[in-house]
């Protein structure tokens, strides 16, 4: 055993009943996340790598979850096939702890972040076992938290085994505790069933430690870290609560948010100061907006960098995607994955770019669809232009080099590439190389007839 350092152990055996779902509870999202990645995240951030996991319901896919979402942290996952209460999965998963410390907390706390962790660690002071508490708006479903004359912990009350006197309380058990793994080990023993739910309740250690004269405090936290969801109609309810948290912390840091009822932001995603945002933007995953960056009304991004002063005009869609610094994009745009907008480009309306480099300057301004393109620097595509970039087996490259003027409806069919300056004449389907400063037509000349239409309307008539 470590002296200095803490582990955690993560209760998340539960199925959720009545969240009425096939995925364990703690895999229902808040925002762009799942549930249980808050807790972690506010254990990862306050130094703790290591975390026994119990696990249940939907045991594999939570395993699988943590694993690709914290690939730096050391998991050890236990298996409690019954939920016999939280006193058994803590039983279950003390052989795995190997700190002289650890932290106890559930899965689906995700409102708590490393603040309530770091204090918990910090008031801990010379206490053995640390048992966190909050004042409940409605403490119903909660163990009540019995004080003595001294307003030291007597023991906690479950509300099914609580007297009326005790329901009254409002002072409720949180479920986090920090708590010393040796004496964890020595009264877990002790515990029995013998209560109203016939479960192994994990706070009973602290009546057979308080026996003892262990030393025991509470830590006073607040609701707004420690509520939890039964139902989706409270998740949305934390949602909510997790949302406000987020853009008023964004709005502190110098980033307009013009109506952030409406605006969903993932925990990490990072933005500059001076940038606006408009209402009903979704932006999630690892993205990073930059500075004096405008993004306009129903935009969602995920997983992409938006630089310096670029501007996102209403409703589009970027998915893996950059936009750099004095780029336009959209209206009505969708940018997927692999795709980079380079300075001062401008993206349009109802164009889509896919694994597509947008060269400095250039424009793509109306329905347009660019795929495995290289586009140089100022270039202008016109209106309707495709890349045909898909045989039906493979992808290919559409490479336009610096200075290209793109007509109207123009299709290149990949492979296929066109010199700097070359100009490519409306209508054209190009399916050969254009050499630089070159003209490309394909389309068939046109001819006129003259009066057919009125030949065409005496035949009619007889
Ligand atoms: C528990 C506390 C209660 C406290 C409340 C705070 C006990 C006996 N009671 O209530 O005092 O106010 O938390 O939310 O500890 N779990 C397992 N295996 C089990 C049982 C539970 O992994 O056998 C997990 C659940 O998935 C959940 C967490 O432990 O994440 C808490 O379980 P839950 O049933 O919600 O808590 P209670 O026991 O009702
Ligand atoms: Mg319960």
């Amino acid at each position: 055993m470590r002296e200095n350092d803490i582990s955690a152990v993560l209760l998340a055996a539960g199925k959720g009943v009545r969240f009425k779902s096939e995925f364990p509870k703690v895999l229902h999202n808040l925002i762009d996340k799942p549930m249980i990645y808050y807790p972690v995240m506010a254990l990862k951030k306050c130094g703790i790598k290591e975390i026994v996991v119990v696990l249940g319901f939907g045991a594999d896919k939570v395993e699988a979850y943590l694993k690709s979402a914290f690939g730096d942290l050391n998991f050890t996952f236990v298996l409690q096939k019954e939920q016999l209460g939280t006193g058994d999965a803590v039983r279950i998963a003390l052989p795995k702890v190997r700190s002289k410390r650890f932290i106890l907390l559930y899965g689906d706390m995700p409102l708590i972040d490393e603040s309530v962790i770091c204090e918990l660690i910090k008031s801990s002071k010379r206490a053995d076992m640390v048992i966190t508490s909050f004042v409940a708006d409605n403490p119903s479903g909660y163990g009540r938290i019995i004080r003595d004359a001294n307003d030291n912990l007597l023991k906690n009350v479950e509300e099914k085994d609580a007297s009326e006197t005790e329901k009254k309380i409002k002072e409720v058990n949180a479920g986090l505790y920090l708590c010393s793994t040796g004496l964890v080990k020595k009264y877990i023993r002790m515990l029995t069933n013998n209560n109203a739910q016939k479960e192994y309740y994990f706070p009973d250690i602290f009546r057979f430690a308080l026996r003892e004269n262990v030393e025991i405090s509470i830590f006073e936290s607040k609701q707004e870290f420690l509520l939890g969801a039964n139902n989706r109609a409270e998740l949305s309810l934390l949602v909510k609560m997790l949302q406000r948290r987020i853009n008023r912390h964004l709005m502190l840091e110098g980033v307009t948010i013009i109506d952030p009822d409406s605006v969903f932001i993932g925990d990490s995603v990072e933005i500059g100061r001076d940038t606006v945002i408009f209402p009903n933007v979704f932006i999630s995953g690892n993205s990073c907006i930059g500075k004096n960056v405008r993004i306009e009304n129903g935009v969602i991004i995920s997983d992409s960098d938006i630089k310096d002063f670029a501007v996102i005009k209403p409703y589009c869609h970027i998915d893996r995607a950059v936009v750099s610094g004095d780029a336009i994009v959209g209206p009505f745009a969708r940018l997927r994955p692999d795709t980079f907008v380079d300075r001062e480009a401008h993206i349009g309306n109802f164009v889509e770019l896919k694994k597509t480099y947008m060269g400095k300057k250039s424009k793509a301004n109306h329905l347009t669809y660019l795929g495995d393109a290289e586009i140089g620097s100022g270039v202008n595509i016109g209106a309707g232009t495709i890349t045909c970039n898909y045989d039906g087996e493979n992808k290919y490259k559409t490479i336009l080099g610096d200075g290209v003027f793109v007509g109207s409806d123009t299709q290149f069919v990949a492979p296929v590439k066109v010199g700097r300056n070359a100009y490519i004449g409306a209508g054209s389907t190009i399916t050969e190389d254009v050499p630089e400063n070159a003209l490309a037509l394909s389309r068939t000349p046109q001819k006129n007839i003259s009066g057919w239409v009125l030949r065409k309307k005496k035949k009619i008539k007889k």
